[in-house]
């Protein structure tokens, strides 16, 4: 026998209240902005800053990572899947492509942290941000 539509319903109306008692424990809170940008500028922004090579994607600023937003670029709202900003940090390091490329790949906590704010949507602040390079590029580590 199937089991009912109903009966998924009724099993997941103690799930939906859980959710609203700790919403800020909720796994699946999509991380903000605030969360990633510490991830870029570790490892990211050495290289895609001011100084990157010509062609090379700028995560310079939210204005920046705002141009790079949208269906078929490079950071799809929704779906982390088809962002190849996404992609290049998910790839084993030795994938032709992989991000950062010298062999020093993110946490995977980093890599679930970009994943997440993709699939939320991206936000983005809605005041332009700078980031800066933290700490040794990745390349010298
Ligand atoms: C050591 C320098 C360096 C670091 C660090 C680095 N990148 Fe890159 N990235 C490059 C270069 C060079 C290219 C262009 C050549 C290429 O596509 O391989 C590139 C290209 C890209 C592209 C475009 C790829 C495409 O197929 O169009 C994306 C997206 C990207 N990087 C994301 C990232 C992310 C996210 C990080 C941080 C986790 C990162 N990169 C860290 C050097 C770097």
């Amino acid at each position: 026998m199937k089991p009912s539509p109903a009966l998924f319903l009724l099993a997941a109306v103690p799930l939906l209240f859980a959710g609203c008692a700790t919403p800020t424990a909720s796994p699946t809170a999509a991380a903000g902005f605030e969360q990633i940008r510490p991830v870029l500028e570790a490892s990211c922004v050495h290289c895609h800053g001011s100084e990157r090579l010509a062609g090379m994607p700028s995560f310079s600023s939210t204005r920046d990572l705002a141009a790079l937003t949208g269906p078929g670029r490079l950071i799809v709202p929704g779906a982390p899947e088809s962002s190849r900003f996404f992609q290049v940090v998910a790839m084993s390091d030795s994938d032709i492509g992989a991000m950062p490329p010298t062999g020093h790949a993110l946490a995977p906590r980093e890599v679930e942290l970009l994943k997440s704010w993709i699939a939320g949507g991206a936000e983005l602040p809605d005041k332009n941000v700078a980031l800066r390079p933290h700490g040794r590029s990745p390349r010298s580590r």
